[in-house]
């Protein structure tokens, strides 16, 4: 098999996702989540907004202070005293610490909200990158709204950025607008039309608006992209922002076709994730992908016969791999003989043939009536089925 391309795996849940409504943390609570980070093996941690609040400058420093490992980087706007907060809370990181800096380069956003002319916008952009370079060589430039920026004036920007020194230039959908197929011819054309480009790793940060966010960064690496900006949960501004969870393991389970490989240790993607949703108070769906609790969850007799006879079947990753224990095989109206079998043999019932058919007789009845079956409805259904004279 072809050598697997490692892509860098960029974690904003920490500003990004704390962006989003619900999802703010306090320092002591970033910082857990930071050491969650660590050992998940994400590249990069994206701690926080330095300039944004005291809280937020305090949380960043004392993650540079704590975190080994994983890079650390600060989000800052393109002005000298955005950059210089941002450098003197991510200092304490060293030679990991990394200024990431941002302007936007589309019409709308420079007509409407900077009120800049491309000129100054372009001019900004390597001011800002010169000073973020002469406190550290790790500068990371966002060309914010990106996909909406003319193609030409892309190309005119991220190959100035990277001549002012970027080492990784970021191509995001701020708005979650792109689809796949658009994306990758975005991200192949800056490769094939920025003179440079070698000497910076392309980024990709992916917002959910249409519920593309994974599949946009997977056609971004497609195209060659080395790094992918994602939150646990997929928590971020709006819809969010491309989940890491479903980004790691969809490279995981597809590296038959996609080429590719994280640093990531998936099997701690499930603590990753209940530990966020502990902290925030914000549980994921019960249908997300990866980490809902119906991800690994059978229901129908067919699917519950299928994984009991051999996991494949329905399982296209295993849920050891991402930290559960075992998948569940939820008893409801769907459900067939011989998980309702399995499940009393676990509670450690050994039923005569004659007396296993009457109560799965009864359970089925009892399933017509309830959502879902539990131990206690088994318990209650045996006793009567064994007592009965
Ligand atoms: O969505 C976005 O464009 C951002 C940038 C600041 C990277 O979050
Ligand atoms: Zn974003």
């Amino acid at each position: 098999m072809a050598e697997l391309k490692t892509i860098k795996i960029f974690d904003t849940t920490l500003r990004d996702g704390e962006q989003s409504p619900g999802n703010s943390m306090n320092i002591e609570e970033k910082l857990r989540v930071a050491k969650q980070l660590q050992k998940l093996k994400v590249d990069v941690i994206e701690a926080g907004f330095p300039i944004a609040s005291e809280g937020d400058f305090e949380a960043v420093k004392r993650i540079a202070q704590t975190i080994k490992g994983p890079e650390i980087a600060g989000l800052c706007r393109s002005s000298e005293k955005d950059i210089d907060r941002a450098w003197e809370a991510l200092k304490y990181a060293g030679e990991k610490g990394r200024i990431h800096t941002f302007l936007a380069t589309s019409e709308i956003h420079m007509k409407y909200k900077l009120k800049m002319s491309r000129e100054q916008v372009l001019e900004n952009a390597v001011k800002a990158v010169k000073r973020a370079k002469s406190y550290t060589p790790n500068v990371e430039f966002s060309c914010e709204d990106a996909v909406r920026t003319d193609l030409a004036f892309l190309v005119q920007v991220v190959e100035a950025v990277i001549a002012a020194g970027a080492t990784t230039v970021n191509i995001p959908d701020t708005v979650g607008y792109t689809i796949p197929f658009e994306y990758f011819n975005i991200i192949r054309h800056l490769k094939e039309n920025v003179p440079n480009i070698e000497q910076a790793v392309i980024s990709v940060h992916c917002h959910n608006d249409l519920g593309l966010s994974v599949a946009n960064s997977i056609a971004a690496v497609q195209a060659g992209a080395g790094q992918v900006e994602c939150t646990i949960n997929g928590i971020g501004e709006r819809a969010g922002n491309c989940s890491l969870e479903e980004f790691v393991m969809a490279i995981k389970t597809r590296h038959d076709i996609l080429p590719f490989k994280t640093n990531v240790d998936h099997e701690q993607i499930v603590p990753a994730s209940r530990l966020l949703s502990t902290i925030t108070g914000i549980g994921v769906q019960p249908n997300k992908a990866i980490v809902g609790a119906n991800a690994f969850a059978h229901e129908s007799g067919i699917h519950q016969h299928g994984v009991l006879m051999e996991k494949s079947t329905y399982e296209i990753m295993t849920p050891e791999s991402i930290g559960l224990k075992a998948n569940v095989l939820v008893l409801g109206k769907h459900s067939g003989r011989h998980a309702f079998k399995k499940r009393l043999g676990e509670l450690g019932y050994d039923l005569s043939d004659e007396d296993l058919n009457r109560a799965f007789e009864r359970f089925k009845a009892l399933a017509d009536l309830k959502k879902e079956v539990f131990d206690e409805d088994l318990d209650a259904l045996v006793a009567d089925e064994v007592m009965r004279p």
